[in-house]
């Protein structure tokens, strides 16, 4: 029970990695405020941690909204007391709208429309920064506490179907990681980022299944990565294992950046 007593929010916790972070914070102990824009999972993520008797309110919320993300952590305060930790998962990219190929190197950037640019930095870097301008205050009502954000390797290597506004979005994220840390760590609160590698959820379902078996062959450990690896990451961050790490960048991709 490394999160007892703890209260969670976690964006994006309909789905994927945000889901399978949620079921494992509740399993340590953490009461979890999920909050995603999709009402329906929201409700079935929220049932399937009760049943397993553990503690979760649901909260729609748009993290490109100030005043969705607002409402958000002032619902965590009423209903749990106060706001431990942050994770700033909720994430978007197109490909998973627009469609996918294994290899293709996004558009150049002129061809990308302004609508789309201002989509994806308004959901990965904006939302990011949302959660922190909201969330650090109710962290520093607790005397201090954990935000962890969410980046991907589509900052660090461009090809694959990610570049122009995601890239720079997730780089961007990065950054505001480690600005927040430094200026957040006189207070006790430490900010880390995750990097996932290519990860099975429903974000990349689109994918036509041989193309998801091909893009295995740029993965040293040879499958994509699970929601889970990530949530074991992440639990780590947010408990005080990690009572050291602030400002820093880890890695789960089972060697993708390294080949
Ligand atoms: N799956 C991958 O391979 C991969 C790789 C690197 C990074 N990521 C990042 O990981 C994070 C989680 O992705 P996932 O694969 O679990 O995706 P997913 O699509 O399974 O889940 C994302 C959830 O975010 C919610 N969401 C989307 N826009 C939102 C918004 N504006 N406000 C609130 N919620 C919103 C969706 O409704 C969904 O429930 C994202 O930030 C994504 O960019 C994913």
């Amino acid at each position: 029970m490394r999160l007892n007593n703890k209260v969670a929010v976690i964006t994006g916790s309909g789905s994927g990695m945000g889901r399978a972070a949620a079921l494992r914070f509740a399993a340590e102990g953490a009461a979890v405020v999920l909050a995603d824009v999709n009402d329906t999972a929201l409700d079935e993520v929220c049932a399937e941690i009760d049943s397993a008797g553990g503690k979760a309110v649901s909260f729609r919320a748009d993290v490109s909204s100030a005043a969705d993300v607002e409402a958000m952590v002032k619902a965590a305060e009423d209903s749990f007391g106060g706001v431990d930790v942050l994770y700033n998962n909720a994430g978007y990219w197109r490909y998973a709208v627009d469609g996918y190929q294994v290899g293709e190197t996004d558009a150049p950037s002129p061809l990308l429309t302004e609508d789309m640019w201002d989509r994806t930095i308004d959901i990965n870097l904006k939302g990011t920064y949302l959660g922190a301008r909201f969330g650090i205050p109710a962290l520093r009502r607790r005397g201090g506490g954990v935000i962890i954000n969410c980046s991907s390797v589509a900052a660090f290597r461009v090809g694959h179907g990610a570049s122009d506004a995601y890239t720079a979005a997730k780089g961007g994220v990065l950054a505001l990681t480690r600005s927040l840390a430094v200026e957040h760590a006189p207070e006790n609160i430490r900010v880390n980022c995750i990097v996932p590698g290519p990860i099975a959820t429903p974000l990349v379902e689109r994918m036509p299944a041989e193309d998801r078996d091909a893009f295995a062959k740029y993965v040293p450990l040879g499958r994509w990565g699970t929601a889970e690896d990530i949530a074991n990451m992440a639990l780590f961050l947010a408990s005080d294992e990690s009572s050291f790490c602030t400002g820093q960048t880890f890695i789960v991709d089972g060697g993708y950046l390294a080949l």
